[in-house]
């Protein structure tokens, strides 16, 4: 590989606060790798025209974010199993011989998180909050760490139904589309619950469910990470409540993609975790 071909980055819009570049960064100094992974701001209608630029610039390929996964699903050659189920990509790998790779390295990702922090379902019955892409992860997520039972939660119900008939033939859990409302019903035999949705970011509400429902053994996560404590997992920690945070699934999701960018498999340690952090509380 070229020195100049040792080129990433992650397009999205807006991409300015994407913690991406300080996480690839990291591992890129780590292993004395020169190259580099920038944030690049690319608008829904400019998406395809820059990939094209960036291919011919002789980047790896890029991360991709918001509003760009689904975009990106459409126009790689090929994808995975992941990005097929979840019908959305976040990482496009630039072949050589101009083929474009899409991967779903979210699912996987939060996979990785959870089992990291110790969560096995064996079987039991998983809360998720939200039906819009980033639950599409979290089925794949929760099917593979054992889940019985995927109870999909959605304050518009219909939209957990569509989700639901979407996804049950990829995995072999059972998924019940619900209402928000039915939270106090289905709370008290739940090993997870898992938020996925929007509520509780930049200033939000966060999801008004009382979690004192769910069994005192029960591990609440979000996957948002900005802030790093959600108002949901501040209430979790006062009950006592075993959580994790939405950075695990950051960097975990990044670790195929850094792989295929610059050929190492880097690893995910405190340190890094301890440099995100205080990148977040900078602001
Ligand atoms: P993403 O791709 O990040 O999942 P999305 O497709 O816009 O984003 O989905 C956002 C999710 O957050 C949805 O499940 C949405 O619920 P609705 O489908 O009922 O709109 C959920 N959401 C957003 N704000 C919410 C709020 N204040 N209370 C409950 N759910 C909320």
């Amino acid at each position: 590989m070229s020195e100049q071909s040792r080129l990433a980055g992650v397009i999205g819009w807006p991409v300015s606060q994407s913690l991406s570049p300080r996480l690839h960064g990291h591992w890129l100094e780590e292993y004395g790798i020169a190259g580099s992974y920038v944030a690049l701001p690319v608008q829904r209608s400019e998406f395809s025209t820059a990939l094209r630029s960036l291919q011919s610039e002789g980047y790896r390929g890029v991360s991709v974010t918001v509003p760009h996964k689904e975009a990106a699903f459409a126009i790689a050659h090929r994808v995975d199993a992941a990005a097929k189920a979840a019908g959305a990509v976040n990482q496009l790998i630039f072949h050589e011989d101009g083929a474009i790779e899409g991967l779903n390295t979210d699912a996987p990702g939060l996979a990785a998180s959870l089992r990291e922090a110790g969560v096995s379902l064996g079987g039991k019955p998983a809360i998720l909050l939200g039906a819009g892409g980033a639950a599409r992860a979290a089925v794949l997520a929760l099917s593979e760490l054992g889940a019985g039972e995927v109870r999909i939660l959605n304050r518009d119900r219909h939209r957990a139904e569509v989700l639901v008939s979407n996804l049950s033939s990829w995995v072999d859990v059972d998924l019940v589309p619900m209402a928000l409302t039915d939270w106090h019903k289905i709370a008290g035999d739940a090993a997870l619950a898992i938020n996925t949705t929007s509520a509780g970011m930049k200033d939000t509400p966060s999801l008004d469910i009382k979690l004192e429902s769910l069994p005192k053994t029960a591990v609440v996560c979000d996957i948002v990470y900005n802030p790093l404590e959600t108002g949901l997992l501040k209430r979790a920690r006062a009950l006592d409540l075993k959580t994790v945070d939405g950075l695990g699934m950051l960097m975990h999701q990044a670790v195929p993609a850094f792989k295929a960018f610059f050929g190492v498999e880097p690893k995910v340690t405190s340190a890094l975790r301890r440099e995100l952090e205080k990148a977040l509380a900078d602001g």
